[in-house]
């Protein structure tokens, strides 16, 4: 599938944007390990108007991107332009345009999924961006605000018609936040619209190969992309891609794998970090979801999250490593959250 001129493949796996989460490291590792399309954090108009010192060092593109969509945010039009030719300014492959955040400090405001209760101000916002900006311009938003209003059809073709060139689609509605499933069958709708020519990519609850497969299968989109999944787990795009390649399971990685995995993670934010230490907090919501299912973790977990010194976190990263050498975490169990 392509992007304007951007040749993606077959069934590219997209990194998901994630606030204070899809920064540099874990961009890296994502990368590393197969993940073909990465995004940066949302990042809003409103702050790149104020030329913010961390809001630029979050449209940092580093050589290891590529592709890359910068993806932001807002609710007045003139400001979304303003920062999309900011954005364009640091180089990513394409804009992406968040029309699909739920949470009350953004949508209530009127941006993000703000804009799924007023259609045609998202569509202008979205023509405006694109005349704009000399880039591919992308969105990614929900269903609909709630259950009995679902324009996600007519909304796809809509937004197409004044330029997007791709939409990502989170199979829920606004209301729903991230309880309940995410619906794939409507994802397909939109699909399946025959005056639908832009790639449709699926988003929502992908949390292994069998799933991605299940969801790709049942909606027929041109790609998939995966948030919460990879947080922890940044091996499930190779792990995807090979199911689907082979038909055939990857085993989970041996503990010492994934330690040395959470290590190039740290030192890749230690690289970009002004001080070792914000590298440590920034860690914190890793370290938790990197082990799974592993038997008596409690004692390293509470360490991992009290560390404050590289040295410790290290040095309880090889006592992980000496104390289940053998074993393999276990996603057997594991809830999105
Ligand atoms: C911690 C976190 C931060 C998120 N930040 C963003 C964001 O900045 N932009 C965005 O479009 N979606 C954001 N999302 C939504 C995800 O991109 C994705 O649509 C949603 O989590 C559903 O996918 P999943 O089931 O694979 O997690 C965020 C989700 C989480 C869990």
């Amino acid at each position: 599938m392509k992007i304007g001129h951007l040749e993606l493949g077959n069934m590219p796996l997209f990194l998901a944007p994630m606030e204070d989460v899809t920064y540099k490291s874990f961009r890296y590792l994502c990368k590393k390990f197969g993940a073909d399309v990465m995004s940066t954090e949302f990042i809003s108009a409103d702050a790149i108007k104020r030329e913010m010192e961390a809001t630029k060092r979050k449209m940092t593109i580093f050589d290891f991107d590529s592709p890359i969509a910068i993806q932001i945010y807002g609710s007045d039009i003139e400001a979304m332009v303003g920062a999309a030719k900011v954005a364009a300014a640091a180089k990513p492959d394409y804009i992406d345009i968040n029309f699909g955040c739920p949470m009350k400090k953004i949508a209530g405001k009127g941006s993000g999924a703000g804009l799924l209760r007023d259609i045609p101000k998202m569509i202008k916002m979205a023509e405006e961006i694109v005349k704009a900006v000399d880039l591919p311009v992308t969105a990614k938003t929900r269903l609909g605000w709630d259950h009995s209003d679902m324009p996600i059809v007519e909304i796809g073709e809509r937004l197409q018609d004044v330029g997007i060139q791709m939409l990502t689609i989170h199979g829920r509605t606004r209301s729903q936040l991230y309880t309940g499933e995410a619906d794939w069958s409507m994802i397909g709708k939109v699909k399946a619209n025959p005056r639908m020519k832009i790639p449709i990519i699926g988003n929502g609850d992908i949390s292994s190969p069998e799933k991605a497969k299940a969801f790709a299968d049942l909606s027929g989109v041109d790609g998939l992309m995966i948030a919460r999944g990879a947080i922890g787990r940044p091996w499930i795009f190779r792990d995807i891609r090979h199911y689907f390649n082979t038909g055939e399971l990857l085993p989970p990685p041996l503990v010492p794998e994934v330690v040395e995995s959470v290590k190039e993670q740290l030192y890749q934010s230690i690289s970009w970090k002004p001080e070792p230490r914000g590298a440590i907090l920034e860690m914190r919501r890793h370290f938790n979801r990197y082990f799974p299912g592993l038997l008596d973790f409690r004692s390293f977990r509470i360490a991992l999250l009290q560390a404050v010194e590289l040295e410790e976190v290290l040095q309880i990263l090889d006592a992980i490593a000496i104390q289940y050498a053998s074993e393999r975490v276990n996603y057997t169990n594991i809830d999105l959250k």
